[in-house]
């Protein structure tokens, strides 16, 4: 069994930077990055599925490798909307992959693929994938001889947000038509929406997970902030392709 743990859409700024919707969103991942060394320190995977900071630069990036450095090697990251690619890939250049036009990963762990996508459109809020990813992204989905995961910011379902769901994976057919083709592709873990959501597209079980700071308003037609606390999510991975999944609060 491996076990990961996935944070989301931490958007840290600068120490003297603004808060978010009245949000200390350092403050919030700081005291989530302690609880997380307490208690899953071991973990075999911590990753982390976009927004990692608030439109800052490479400096913020910097910080966060340094306060993630706990879980050196097994750190994996993706960019989500209020990311930019190239100084993530100036730091986090050893944990992803060889390609100037994406900031993603490919790894294995416990018998799994894990796979992590790049869906920022840089200047815009909702998502797609990014360069040739689609063709590399099938290929690696094809060539898997196990059960694949896969990370990405933006999910490719709706969530029952009116608001929200303008702002998801414009592709959402593309990848529904890629799910459907490969029975291997059993898990799909994202951000984005602030939010917990559980859905399935074919065979596999799509997951969205609450933000390390502010929280949005389930099943909100317009922009809402919900009150309620940040969470993390864990999957545990069982290398006979099943897993379990659970969220937790702060
Ligand atoms: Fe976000």
């Amino acid at each position: 069994m491996a076990q990961l743990i996935q944070i989301t859409d931490l958007h840290l700024v600068k120490s003297d930077g603004p808060l978010l919707l009245e949000h200390d969103t350092r403050a919030a991942f700081l005291k989530m990055r302690d609880y997380l060394l307490e208690h899953h320190s071991d973990c075999d995977r911590l990753i982390v599925s976009g927004d990692l900071v608030h439109d800052e630069g490479e400096d913020v990036y910097r910080e966060l490798l340094e306060q993630l450095s706990p879980w050196e090697g097994r750190l994996r990251v993706i960019p989500g909307n209020h990311d930019s690619r190239m100084p993530m890939q100036k730091v986090f250049g050893d944990i992803l992959r060889d390609d100037p036009e994406s900031a993603s990963f490919i790894d294995e762990v416990g018998g799994w693929t894990l796979i992590g996508l790049d869906t920022l459109i840089e200047g815009a809020v909702e998502g797609d994938l990014a360069g040739e990813q689609w063709v590399w992204f099938r290929e690696a989905v094809a060539n898997a001889t196990g059960p694949i995961a896969v990370f990405m910011h933006h999910p490719p379902v709706f969530v029952g947000s009116q608001w929200v769901d303008q702002l998801s994976l414009v592709s959402l057919g593309v990848f529904a038509n890629l799910v459907e083709e490969f029975e291997q592709l059993k898990l799909v873990v994202c951000g984005h929406v602030h939010q917990e959501y559980y859905t399935q597209i074919f065979h596999a079980d799509v997951f969205t997970t609450p933000s390390t700071c502010v929280q949005f308003k389930p099943n909100a037609a317009e922009f809402a902030v919900d009150s309620s606390s940040p969470g993390f999510r864990t999957i545990d991975l069982n290398s006979d392709g099943t897993f379990q999944t659970q969220v937790h609060r702060l």
